[in-house]
């Protein structure tokens, strides 16, 4: 619409409202955000029975909403094909494909919604089909819980204009680790659908399973898609924990071919997904010759990466030809995904056939083998009219001609695809991998890690400042990815992607200038509604209490707190109690001048949510004294600013809420010197430890106490956490006892493994320590 007509009409709507009786527009909850929204006053309450009114080349479109009705709710719409009969006894839902304004484009649609009935208009079949979407979600949540009674419809006067920022808007899943059934596999293609997702990566083959039906190769299945057993929890170190018990699946061309059609109906491309040359144990041990060395070999039964990876003999190139072959007849997506992650070359340094094919190619290494082995692999897919995507891999040792790259280790791999004129997919651990945290590890199930919340899933711009204009109109749009090692059950699947999923819709959905957070965290609470009656599992981490502390000059703490639900109610304490319904409610920020432990909690309808927030603050006699610190900690955790060693916040056990310093494969030294010599008892020391997120003790401290007339050293070692404790985040508290003297510094030099141990899955690599509060 034109931006002047939608001002007069704007304004009219104003002098409406201030002549006649006050009424306000109704307010919509629509995920992703349409571009161009208008809400007049006003209410249509429908009270006559709905029918879809269409073409016939819109009879899949006005399907697929009738049945949702159907299936969801105890209302039958039929669907009236040509020209409306009988107009006076229905609401009619118009559907007309072909119609719209030029600048919906491909994927857009308007919407309509008056007296006279819904009308969806798009030049294809897609916008229908988001327009679709968007009319579902004003449905009150209510109606699609089958156990209540059809409430009345009621509908807001509105007009939307709107299409997609990004072209590819992409949804991830791993079922190489778990399996999941092929009725979920069709409740996460709707839940993509709702949110106008419009493509599913489909991982398929896996270390640990590989999950599609090849009929020229009946062992890939048969045997690969078997493991023996499963690690317990996260694994950390041996000896490892098994559950004993065996586990594969997959699925049949038959059933792939369902799923496909499924998705289709709902304008989802789906994109295989074979990784090569890695990831591909389950494969080997199905057919131990594709590999450098004889075997055999296992299909895996913990998490990480391989050494034993497809060598680049002739014989593989046939078996994967073959195999794609098939793949190619199930899935018409022009995109197919051939992995290239994550795949060491130790094995290739050491075979004599891949070392024959580095020479007779004339190749630099085995990084360039890597290369030669995606771009042989892409020459057949392209020739049947194919395009491949690979993770960021696939840049080391030159890119194959035609690839999109998907960058998921942060953006350089996306950035440095675009500015060599290739396509990209932004898919960055930090704000795209739904497989992490979303709040308090302490309150959530086992997750790989990390901490990607609701809020920074929301934030993300998957245009890096690095691309100019034209470089940027490579990046295709951005996609969540699910890595299911953590994930046993379609319900965990559900938990780690809703609500993070909606957030990244809108991400991928929304131009920028549309996008706002405060009015998405209304929205989502409204989706929430619709979770529960849908009956779809999410995560209530948006629920998590922010505690934010902010020092004062004369050394004491403003505390506020927040969370991302509007409006909610926080109980908290100072002592370090659970809060419960008898402790104080918060009521606007308060200032604390002696040690606390807060803990914090949101109250809903008078029940605690059940996701406890804490921080503690220790009013010591080093606070506000900054340090002198060797080397200088990691700018990515807390900025690197030292004054967090010894601003009396102590760390929490999320190494990343910026209380914790890190350093990377280095021992530290951090110098104190008092202004005024202090007397103490002890000093304190915290480190953090998470093996599966590289951090270690340290192994040893010691530190020089200086004091007026003498000087001391004391010494110690840092013995590990006890065994129950490695596999998840825990904080070791040292308290060393000091000498009784006045103090005038401490030098305290801590030491690093520096290296990742040999049993871990980083070996050799640099280890993190972590350090707060002295
Ligand atoms: C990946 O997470 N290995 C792509
Ligand atoms: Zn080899």
């Amino acid at each position: 619409m034109n931006k002047n007509l939608l001002i007069v009409i704007l304004s009219l709507s104003f002098l409406w409202l201030a002549c006649e009786k006050p009424q306000q527009p109704m307010s919509v909850s629509i995920i992703p955000q349409p571009n161009k929204v208008l809400i007049s006053p006003g209410e249509i309450i429908v009270e006559k029975p709905l029918r879809i009114v269409c073409a016939k080349e819109s009879q899949n479109n006005a399907t697929y909403l009738s049945d949702v009705f159907a299936k969801h709710t105890d209302v039958a719409v039929p669907i009236e094909f040509g020209e409306a009969q009988n107009k006076g006894q229905f609401f009619d839902i118009y559907l007309s494909l072909g119609s719209a304004d030029e600048a919906v484009g491909a994927e857009g649609y308007q919407l309509a919604i008056g007296e006279d009935g819904i009308h969806i208009q798009a030049l294809h079949s897609p916008g229908i089909f988001y327009g679709i979407q968007s009319l579902l979600q004003m449905l009150p949540a209510g109606f699609f819980d089958i156990n209540t009674p059809t409430p009345t419809l009621s509908f807001p006067v509105i007009s939307i204009h709107d299409s997609p920022r990004f072209t590819y808007r992409g949804m991830h899943l791993d079922v190489g680790r778990h399996m999941f059934s092929v009725s979920f596999i069709k409740k996460y293609i709707d839940m993509l659908a709702i949110y106008k997702y419009n493509n599913f990566h489909w991982h398929l083959t896996e270390d640990q399973g590989w999950r599609i039906e090849i009929k020229k190769y009946p062992l890939l299945t048969e045997v690969g898609s078997v493991r023996e057993q499963t690690l317990i929890g996260h694994g950390g170190r041996p000896p490892f924990t098994y559950d004993g018990q065996s586990y594969g699946g997959f699925y049949t061309q038959e059933e792939i071919k369902e799923i496909v059609q499924y998705a289709t109906e709902r304008h989802i491309n789906v994109i295989p997904e074979i990784e090569l040359p890695g990831h591909s144990l389950a494969a080997l041990a199905a057919y131990p010759e594709l590999a450098c060395t004889e075997g055999p070999f296992e299909v895996a039964t913990r998490w990480g990466v391989f050494e034993d990876i497809y060598c680049s003999k002739d014989e593989v190139f046939v078996f994967l030809e073959n195999v794609l072959a098939e793949v190619i007849e199930l899935f018409p997506s022009k995109y197919i995904h051939i992995g290239g992650d994550e795949a060491p070359k130790k094995r290739w340094e050491h075979c004599p056939d891949c070392q024959k094919r580095i020479k007779e190619e004339g190749l630099k290494d085995e990084h360039e083998l890597q290369s030669y082995f995606i771009q042989r692999i892409e020459k057949y897919l392209n020739s049947k009219g194919r395009q491949i995507i690979g993770w960021d891999e696939i840049l080391e040792g030159g890119l194959a001609p035609n690839a999109t790259v998907m960058s998921w280790r942060g953006e350089e791999g996306g950035i440095a695809a675009a500015k060599q004129g290739h396509d990209a997919i932004m898919t960055p651990g930090s704000h795209c991998y739904f497989d992490h945290y979303q709040a308090n590890p302490e309150t959530e199930p086992l997750a790989i890690g990390g901490y990607t919340s609701l809020k920074k899933v929301y934030n993300y711009r998957p245009i890096p400042r690095e691309l100019n204009p034209e470089e940027a109109k490579h990046i295709l749009g951005a996609q969540g990815n699910v890595w299911t090692e953590y994930m046993k059950t379609s319900d965990h699947v559900q938990y780690m992607v809703l609500p993070r999923m909606a957030a990244l819709a809108e991400v991928n959905w929304t131009h920028r200038e549309n996008k706002n957070w405060k009015h998405f965290q209304n929205k989502i609470q409204q989706h929430f509604l619709r979770y529960n009656a849908l009956g779809y599992n999410y995560s209530k981490g948006s629920y998590k209490v922010a505690i934010k502390t902010e020092p004062t000059e004369n050394g004491t703490y403003w505390i506020s707190m927040e969370t991302e639900i509007p409006n909610a109610s926080i109980a908290y304490t100072l002592d370090g109690e659970h809060p419960g319904l008898a402790t104080s409610i918060y009521d606007g920020k308060f200032e604390v001048n002696q040690s606390v432990a807060i803990k914090a909690i949101v109250l809903e309808n008078g029940v605690t949510m059940g996701l406890l927030s804490g921080q503690s603050i220790t009013f010591h006699k080093a606070k506000g004294m900054v340090p002198a610190v060797k080397p200088m900690p990691s700018k990515s955790f807390a900025g690197g600013d030292v004054s967090v060693f010894t601003d009396g916040l102590l760390g929490s056990d999320n190494f990343r809420d910026g209380n914790w310093l890190g350093f990377s494969g280095e021992d530290v030294e951090i110098n104190i010197e008092f202004e005024v010599p202090v007397q103490a008892k002890h000093a304190q020391l915290r480190f953090f430890q998470s093996h599966p997120q590289w951090v270690f003790l340290p192994l040893k401290w010691h530190m020089e106490v200086v004091g007026e007339s003498d000087t001391t050293q004391l010494e110690g070692a840092l013995a590990d956490l006890p065994e129950i404790q490695i596999n998840e985040s825990s904080i070791l508290e040292k308290i060393i006892d000091l000498p009784e003297a006045s103090i005038k510094s401490l030098k305290i030099t801590i030491t690093s493994p520096k290296k990742c141990p040999d049993w871990h899955r980083g070996a050799g690599q640099d280890a993190w320590i972590f350090i707060d509060e002295i």
